[in-house]
């Protein structure tokens, strides 16, 4: 098994490369017991173009068709990585957008694999798992206000329709200069900068970590797939076990039923973890649906507990 990481930054020791390494560690977990190899490319060591518009990739008959006829540093690159078994792309953002260098790699990785028939198919040859980590400055919460959600969202879904969906991960406000004193950076707080590299860093690089994981999580049969289900409604058990402990002790703590119920504080809690879900790669919509069931009964419990207590 062979699984790429594309770098699309210039710097290979840096925020996307070491989360990239971090998920092929994840991914090199997740499947001890095959052979695998692991390779980071990156991709401001070749000198290429992009797409030349020469269109011999969709020529009928033609001898490149389905593949790009450019030969450059990246030809034998663009035909290995085809044949991945899976890619992890990265790419910090530059001017609010991936990479000239990575967008240039896709254009020349892609457009061949998309058909100009109705449907937009793909044909590339292989329909390998994929994965896309962006690292920015922007902290997370001004991410879609700047617009950005939307232009990434876009690139994973082009990279859905001719590979797989990507699983996406956004690594924000990262640390960009090893001395910022050295450089005209007046709109960033050093110190806060610091210390948000300090806290959120490991925790991104254990995300990508676990990105890398469930990459490959290829299930053989419907029996692994089960199995690896049964494992995680294991833990959601017990972790709703300590929650509904922590519940009973709220309702000490609460004068009357109105307390109880706290329904702004419900609307916090579905807020938060919709926001979690949307950076997990689920849809917020199925846990905002399980939160409000698993809550109300929560609500139930802590006010028959509530009642108990006051009688
Ligand atoms: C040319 C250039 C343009 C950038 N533009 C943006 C931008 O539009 N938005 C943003 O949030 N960060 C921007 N950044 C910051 C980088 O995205 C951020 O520092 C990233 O984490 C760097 O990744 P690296 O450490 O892997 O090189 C820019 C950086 C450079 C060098």
């Amino acid at each position: 098994m062979k699984i790429y990481a594309i770098n699309g930054s210039p710097r290979k020791n840096k925020n996307t490369a070491a989360l990239l390494q971090k998920a092929l560690d994840g991914v090199k977990e997740s499947v001890k017991d095959k052979e695998i190899e692991t390779e980071i490319i990156n991709l401001y060591d070749f000198k290429y173009t992009g797409c030349k518009s020469c269109f011999a990739c969709k020529r009928l008959g033609g001898k490149s068709y389905g593949k790009c006829a450019i030969n450059d540093d990246i030809s034998a690159i663009l035909e290995k990585v085809s044949q991945a078994d899976g890619i992890i792309f990265g790419s910090p953002i530059y001017l609010s957008n991936i990479t000239g260098q990575l967008q240039s790699f896709l254009e020349r990785l892609l457009f061949p694999y998309l058909l100009y028939d109705k449907n937009y198919s793909s044909i590339a040859p292989k329909k390998m798992p994929t994965a896309f980590i962006y690292t920015m400055n922007t902290p997370k919460e001004k991410m879609d206000k700047m617009g950005y959600l939307s232009i990434l969202k876009r690139i994973d879904g082009l990279l859905g329709n001719i590979f797989t969906k990507p699983l996406v991960m956004y690594s924000n406000d990262t640390y960009q200069f090893d001395d910022y004193s050295k450089y005209e950076a007046e709109c960033f707080s050093e110190k806060e900068k610091a210390d948000h590299r300090k806290i959120q860093f490991p925790l991104d690089c254990q995300k990508a970590f676990e990105l890398g994981e469930i990459l490959m999580n290829n299930c053989k049969d419907l029996n692994e797939v089960r199995e690896n289900i049964d494992e995680i409604d294991d833990q959601i058990v017990k972790l709703i076990a300590k929650r509904s402990y922590y519940v009973r002790e709220a309702a000490n703590f609460k004068k009357d039923s109105e307390e109880v119920k706290a329904p702004k504080r419900v609307e916090k809690i579905i807020e938060k973890v919709r926001r979690l879900a949307d950076d997990n790669n689920l849809n917020p919509n199925i846990i905002e649906a399980v939160y409000r069931n698993m809550m109300n009964c929560f609500i139930n419990m802590e006010l028959e507990e509530h009642s108990k207590i006051n009688k």
